[in-house]
């Protein structure tokens, strides 16, 4: 198998993981987490976001949060925003990277940011413009890029087109989600194929999967034969977006992690540290952790 060397981990657990919980993580625990996660050797995270405090109540106290934590300057901390009010809220708590999104799918846009795809890429693109002057780094999330919760099978085409143009506007990087985790390995395989087709081979071009249907380590796999070298995950697989009901959370950190390193790639994190952060996560939801790795005894040995 055609496999690189070393794969790039996204960590999103302090905000895909944690924006979907009903109940209010007090902000110590969050920066817990994100304190823990900073030893295990990730090198990037999505620490929170700028949203609407009502719509998405869990991540109210993004500033407190990037006031609190101990951040590590090797480590690059990114803050999702919705649209201009956050990308001046973000800068105002003086932040360095950031994570913009846009729905490929109207229906899940408007549900998720009250803007069409089209009003959100425009209003988006004098956020880049400002970003790029301020030497903000910029990761553009292209949600609902393989199915809409809405309105099915979203066309590759359209995302393709998405894709090139916000590869012109200049970001650095372009991640490519399945919001409802309903992607399979062909699809996976056909998409990326296709982006790397149209884009110079050194673009940073991102994975972000969901494991609603328990495929997303086969999408990590599909997608890994394209080229893909980035891959965004959660620790202990908490997550979901609270406009896309029924979407499970992103593939599990640690389930990832495990994956690469038995097939002999290298990510420079150690798994062993990823289970403080589990014990750190476990207490904060409801649910049941949806990774397998965390299961595992890890002082017994294995065979
Ligand atoms: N952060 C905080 N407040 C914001 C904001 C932001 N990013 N964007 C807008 N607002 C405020 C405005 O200042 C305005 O306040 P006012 O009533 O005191 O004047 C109010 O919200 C309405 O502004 P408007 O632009 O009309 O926002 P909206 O009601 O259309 O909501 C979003 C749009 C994008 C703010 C909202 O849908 C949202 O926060 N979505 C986030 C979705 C999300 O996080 N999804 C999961 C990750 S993909
Ligand atoms: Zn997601």
């Amino acid at each position: 198998m055609d496999l690189p060397k070393k794969v790039e981990i996204i960590e999103v657990g302090p905000r895909d993981g944690l924006q979907n919980e009903a109940d209010f993580i007090p902000t110590e625990k969050k920066i817990e987490l994100i304190n823990a996660l900073n030893k295990t050797g990730i090198r990037r995270m999505e620490a929170t976001s700028f949203v609407h405090p009502v719509y998405v109540p869990q991540m109210k106290d993004a500033k407190e949060v990037l006031e609190g934590m101990e951040q590590d300057p090797s480590i690059q901390y990114m803050a999702l925003i919705p649209n201009e009010k956050g990308y001046e809220r973000a800068i105002e708590n003086g932040v360095r990277a950031l994570s913009l999104v846009v729905g490929a799918s109207d229906s899940f846009n408007l549900k998720n940011v009250k803007m069409t795809r089209e009003e959100s890429i425009n209003k988006f693109n004098s956020v880049v413009e400002k970003a790029k002057e301020n030497g903000i780094f910029l990761r553009y999330n292209i949600a609902t890029s393989f199915w809409c919760p809405y309105e099915g099978k979203v066309d590759s085409e359209l995302v393709l087109d998405m894709v090139k143009r916000i590869d012109r506007s200049g970001v650095d990087e372009i991640v490519i989600c399945d919001t409802i985790g309903k992607a399979n390995p062909a699809q996976v395989f056909d998409l990326f194929s296709r982006i790397f087709e149209e884009l110079q081979p050194q673009a940073m071009i991102t994975a972000h999967f969901h494991d609603t249907y328990g495929l997303a380590q086969a999408n990590v796999v599909a997608a890994l034969q394209t080229g893909v070298t980035r891959f965004d995950t959660s620790i202990g697989g908490l997550g979901g977006c609270p406009f896309a009901l029924g979407a499970a959370g992103n593939v599990a950190t640690e389930d990832v992690v495990f994956m690469l390193h038995e097939m002999g790639i290298d990510t420079g994190i150690d798994l062993f540290s990823l289970h403080s952060c589990i014990e750190v996560v476990k207490p904060l939801t409801n649910r049941d952790l949806t990774g397998h790795y965390h299961k595992i005894n890890v002082n017994q040995p294995q065979m």
